[in-house]
């Protein structure tokens, strides 16, 4: 897949769902809480790449206590738009997460094996404590028994681009959450 103009960029995408103002409200709700959550603890952010660099930086500015941020990348094949099932991580972390409170950022839970390999992973290294947010969820689809502790919007079964979020690294630079129409 190859996109070079604006037209073909623009053809598919299909009708925004969530509005950068939706989303820029909901993360400052967020931040205020972790906010209140962690304070007096150390606190890192550890986002799952590449979909969750957009949602991070906003989120990491909304949080008004002290904490870190890390980055880890996990890599789960698809083919279009369909999970083939392998992940695989691809960029470990630098931290050495026993000394930190981890909250997990993720983009969105779909099967829910990405997040649900991410946590095992990271749980089994001793952090402190251990939390999952993720911008959005789309419950219908799982096929792993996961839920974050915190999902900023709940969607229905249909793939979505924008806000970190891509379709053959396209369109993670739209500033709001569309559907993708083929
Ligand atoms: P999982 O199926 O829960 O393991 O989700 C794996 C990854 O697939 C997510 O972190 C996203 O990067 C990507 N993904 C899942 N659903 C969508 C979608 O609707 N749009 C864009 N990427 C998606
Ligand atoms: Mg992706």
């Amino acid at each position: 897949m190859e996109i070079k103009s604006v037209n073909e960029f623009e053809k598919h995408i299909n009708r925004v769902l969530i509005t950068a103002e939706e989303i820029g409200e909901a993360v400052k709700k967020a931040g205020k809480e972790i906010s209140e959550e962690w304070d007096g603890r150390p606190l890192l952010l550890v986002s799952i790449l590449k979909g969750s660099f957009v949602f991070l930086a906003d989120l990491n500015r909304a949080i008004t206590v002290p904490c870190e941020v890390g980055f880890m990348a996990a890599k789960s094949y698809f083919e279009g738009t369909e999970s083939t099932g392998t992940v695989q991580i691809t960029m470990d972390l630098a931290q050495d997460v026993s000394r930190y409170h981890v909250l997990i950022v993720e983009d969105i839970v779909d099967t829910g094996r990405t997040l649900s390999e991410v946590y095992k992973i990271l749980k089994a290294r001793g952090p402190l404590s251990i939390k999952v947010i993720t911008l959005l969820d789309k419950p219908d689809r799982r096929l792993v028994d996961f839920d974050a502790d915190k999902a900023l919007f709940t969607i229905p079964d249909h793939f979505v681009i924008g806000y970190g979020l891509d379709l053959g690294e396209y369109y993670r630079n739209l500033p709001y959450i569309a559907e993708y129409k083929e």
